[in-house]
């Protein structure tokens, strides 16, 4: 399972970091790239600018045939916008919103996370 991953502070690339799992930083100026696995994509919450360059790395190429599903980075103060860019890109691409977390996660999202993708990841293999 690949983590494909967009940050613009830093939070997200150490959340990933953290998961010390396979990975690709989408390229916030250039986020068109092929990916040959099946990938998660996490992303931050800004604008909805994050959700048209997200959205251009998913449906580059067959990227979109080997997506699993979204989760979000944000902060709670945001409320009813938290994660918002997530939410939004699951919606869009009818995918799972896997999960969500505060900023670059706790050691407790770090273990929930595998978690919950693990279970998509030994799906795909039966
Ligand atoms: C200008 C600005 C706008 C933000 N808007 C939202 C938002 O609407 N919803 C949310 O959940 N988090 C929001 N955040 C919080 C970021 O999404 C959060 O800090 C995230 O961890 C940043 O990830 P990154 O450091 O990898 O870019 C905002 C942060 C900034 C600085």
């Amino acid at each position: 399972m690949l983590i494909a991953y967009l940050s613009l502070t830093g939070n997200v690339r150490r959340f990933v970091e953290k998961t010390q799992m396979n990975s690709l930083e989408i390229n916030y100026n250039a986020p068109c790239e092929e990916v040959h696995e099946p990938f998660i994509v996490i992303v931050p919450s800004y604008d909805d600018n994050i959700t048209d360059i997200v959205s251009s790395f998913v449906s580059f190429k067959a990227n979109l045939n080997y997506l699993i599903g979204f989760v979000g980075s944000g902060n709670l103060n945001f409320d009813n916008e938290f994660c918002f860019n997530a939410k939004d890109l699951a919606k869009k691409f009818n995918k799972p919103l896997l999960y969500t977390f505060e900023f670059s996660g706790t050691e407790k999202d770090v273990i929930d996370f595998k978690k919950e993708v693990n279970q998509f990841a030994s799906a795909g293999t039966k």
